[in-house]
């Protein structure tokens, strides 16, 4: 390459960069799933990402923020090639996605190889805050060990249980929901029978509901979330086995979900960083205005992109509403403490969460929080080296 192009190529390069810092505006992609089993889960991250930018009054930091959407099918074959999408065709300044953890983990090798800003508004993988872990990806929900250790401790020493059966889809977060499982109920003395499972987004239970009935656990555990959660708690009532064998599960079993599952989840207990009944000013206000907005109630992933927003709030108020200065915005963030519907929630070392967990009872449509199961859990982080 001549001199020349080079010089003419790193000058288009500043002058980009220059209109960039110098916009009025901040790009925000949204990387969710609008179609398919987890579809209501996106469109509640969006929701609840927007109103809190619309309580702001549309703008952060003084900026406007102009939305990019991507439906990622949770598909993570689709992932590098939909996070690609925006990043390098849309240009936007910060990747929000996703709800399926298999497609995080690609959303967040493309936001490490171009250095994107990335906030993961609910996949727990436990890598995005392990391994995976970087300066700038952040994340506003959980890891798929915090409520599943959580639910492993109450399972032992609340329920009293000592045999168990896990069942899940087969990816990341199901085999690694069961594992933290496994290492809260095991570490009490409580032992897995068999761990069962089926490929995502299958919603075929029935020949697995027939071994749980023959193996005859004390307790089932479950991860599904969205469509699959709320076929699997009626198929588990279908069979009869509601009264026999309690199912448990991390609160997506029953989050979003109760109107569609009725009686068949009543009376249920699982574990999460949320619930509905949460007696905080911001909770009651958070609420309202979300029910009010869009005719619907909130659930944890609503929660979730509301903080996601909140988050991106205070970097683009550390820098000044310059998204280029990166270090200001990364100190922004990890110094945070938001007034989360869920409540105070800041963030660990590696950006994921540090939060109460609690221990919720289906009651009618509500998911009643009816005690703290682990007080301010930090994930451990395994493997992140930041
Ligand atoms: C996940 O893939 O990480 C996930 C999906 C739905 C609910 C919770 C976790």
């Amino acid at each position: 390459m001549t001199r020349i192009r080079l010089t003419a190529l790193a000058l288009a390069a500043l002058t980009a960069a220059a209109a960039h810092a110098q916009s009025d505006k901040i790009k925000v992609g949204l990387m969710l799933p609008y179609t398919g089993t987890y579809a209501a889960l996106g469109t509640a991250i969006e929701n609840g990402f927007k109103l809190y930018v619309e309580e702001q009054g549309g703008k952060l930091g003084g900026k406007t923020i102009e939305y990019f959407r991507v439906d990622d099918e949770s598909d993570p074959s689709k992932a590098v090639e939909n996070a690609n999408k925006l990043v390098k065709r849309d240009n936007v300044d910060v990747l929000v996605g996703t709800v399926h953890s298999g497609v995080a983990m690609a959303m967040a090798k493309v936001a490490k190889d171009n250095n994107t800003l990335l906030i993961v508004p609910n996949a727990g993988a436990d890598a995005i805050t392990g391994p995976l872990c970087s300066p700038n990806i952040f994340r506003s929900s959980f890891s798929n060990w915090q409520p599943a250790y959580a639910m492993g401790l109450v399972a032992a020493e609340r329920q009293k249980h000592k045999t168990a059966v896990t069942i899940t889809w087969k990816y990341a977060a199901g085999d690694e929901s069961v594992k933290g499982f496994k290492e809260g109920f095991e570490s009490k003395g409580g032992k897995v029978l068999k761990e069962l499972n089926v490929p995502f987004p299958n919603v075929e239970f029935q020949a697995l509901l027939t071994e749980i009935a023959a193996t005859k656990p004390e307790a089932v555990y479950a991860f599904f979330a969205g469509g699959g959660a709320v076929k699997f708690v009626k198929d588990y009532a279908a069979a009869g086995l509601k009264d026999k064998i309690p199912l448990y599960g991390p609160g997506f079993l029953t989050d979003g979900t109760l109107e569609a599952q009725g009686a068949a989840a009543s009376g249920m207990l699982t574990t999460l960083h949320y619930g509905d009944d949460i007696a905080t000013q911001k909770n009651k206000q958070f609420r309202l205005a979300y029910a009010k907005t869009y005719k619907l109630q909130p659930d944890v992933y609503a929660v979730q992109g509301y903080d996601a927003a909140q988050l991106l709030a205070a970097g683009i108020k550390a820098a000044a509403g310059d998204l280029t200065k990166r270090d200001a915005v990364v100190k922004g963030m990890e110094q945070a403490k938001l007034d989360s519907p869920r409540g105070a929630m800041t963030l660990s070392k590696a950006h994921n969460p540090v939060q109460d967990v609690y221990l919720r009872q289906v009651d009618g449509q509500s998911n009643k929080a009816i005690s703290v199961a682990v007080k301010q859990l930090a994930d451990p982080a395994r493997g992140c080296k930041m």
